[in-house]
């Protein structure tokens, strides 16, 4: 017999997905059971072999109807991996055309051999009309139910595409405006010492401030390889005294310092406080810290900074604790559960708002902890930044 494939269609065609496969190789029950189905307005597809089946149902459909004697023999093995293959949202529904009377062994001998092909719903031969299109109309519409579900799935998919798309956008402009805060800091210095070695007769002096533009020009080099690294790859953290990198800020504010009249006290533990990590991050993290804290005492006030040890951890690790706490007016209250979000700003055109957003992104990807307690309004208003560090 020539194999080949029969597609009725109904009055409106209907897509593969909805098409209706029939198996039922013996004698002419395969065409009538088709020209049943284009009766009831709806598509079908006609299949010889059980690998054809597979393969209908592997290109999509809605339902099959198969005949039990097609099953004969290694048949439901075969279907079987087919069936099982399914994507999760998939249930494909199979009407067997079973034969009618008692239960026998034999009955119940198939009945334990069908149970691997699931979705099963049963109708008894010779089928009324009724029945058969009630059956179809049944599996089709459950398999609908599923294409919706597999609809929402892919919809979901590309929703969390789009966001992800998104974020990798945020990163890249975040990335960009880091790198322009980031090196603000030190290119103002470099400005500042130029300016002050204009009118600089002492050679001692103007060889000290070259010195000084020296390292704030390395600080700018640091910072742009070091911001581009912390989106790539990790960099080797070393061995860093905190208390040096204190010194090493305080001397780069120290004319910002001098001129708000802001006196600065430093306590540290007597043992000396060291930390993996890189040096450069906490110089960031300080630096930052300090500026806000500058920013918030333009009329003078008193700058804490103090650098406590602790190994009491559940791990004994080392562990090291610095805070910068200033006497300025506080950060206002409906301000304060957003400052480390990137440009939360008070400062108008000369703020940025991206120092605590770096600051905090340092902190996290070293998996230090940062605290804030800030009392504005009061008499005894002002700002406390913790951060705790432990080795990385
Ligand atoms: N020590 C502080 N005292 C008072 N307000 C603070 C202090 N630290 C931070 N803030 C508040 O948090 C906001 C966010 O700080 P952040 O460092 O992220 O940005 P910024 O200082 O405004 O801008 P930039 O860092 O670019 O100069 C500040 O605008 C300020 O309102
Ligand atoms: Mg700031």
């Amino acid at each position: 017999m020539k194999r080949e494939r029969v597609i009725l269609h109904s009055a409106s065609a209907q897509s593969t997905e909805m098409r209706t496969i029939i198996f039922a190789p013996t004698g002419r029950d395969a065409e009538l059971m088709a020209s049943f189905i284009a009766r009831l307005g709806k598509a079908c597809h006609i299949v010889r072999s059980v690998e054809e089946l597979c393969s209908a149902i592997a290109e999509g459909a809605g339902a099959a109807i198969v005949a039990e004697e097609a099953l004969r023999g290694d048949a439901i093995q075969q279907l079987e991996p087919a069936l099982a293959d399914q994507p999760s949202w998939s249930d494909f529904p199979l009407i067997l055309l079973i034969a009618g009377g008692r239960v026998t062994v034999e009955s119940e001998r198939l009945r334990a051999l069908r149970k691997p092909l699931g979705n099963l719903l049963l109708v008894e031969r010779p089928a009324r009309p009724e029945t058969l299109s009630s059956t179809l109309e049944t599996a089709l519409r459950s398999r609908e139910r599923q294409y919706q579900i597999r609809d929402q799935i892919r919809r979901a998919a590309q929703a969390q595409d789009a966001l992800i798309k998104t974020e990798k956008l945020a990163v890249t402009g975040r990335l960009a405006a880091s790198i322009a805060h980031e090196i603000n800091n030190p290119l103002e210095s470099i400005i500042n010492l130029l300016y002050l070695m204009r009118d600089e007769s002492s050679i001692a002096n103007i060889r000290q401030y070259v010195s000084q533009a020296e390292q704030e020009l390395a600080r700018v080099s640091e910072i742009t390889k070091h911001t581009l690294r912390f989106y790539k790859e990790p960099t080797n953290p070393v061995d860093v005294d905190v208390s040096a990198i204190v010194s090493s800020v305080i001397d780069l504010y120290q004319s910002r310092l001098s001129a708000a009249r802001v006196h600065v006290y430093v306590k540290a533990s007597r043992s000396p406080a060291t930390i993996r990590a890189n040096q450069g991050e906490l110089r960031q993290i300080l630096a930052n810290l300090m500026g806000n804290s500058l920013d918030a005492m333009r009329l003078g006030g008193i700058l804490h900074i103090r650098i406590s040890t602790d190994s009491s951890g559940p791990q004994r690790s080392n562990r090291v604790r610095l805070t910068v706490a200033d006497t300025g007016p506080g950060i206002p209250k409906d301000l304060l559960p957003r400052i480390f979000e990137p440009f939360v700003t008070s400062k108008g055109e000369t703020g940025t708002g991206l120092g605590l957003w770096v600051t905090g992104e340092l902190a996290k990807k070293n998996g230090w902890v940062i605290r804030v307690r800030s009392r504005s309004g009061t008499d005894q208003c002002g700002t406390t930044f913790s951060v705790v560090m432990a080795d990385v």
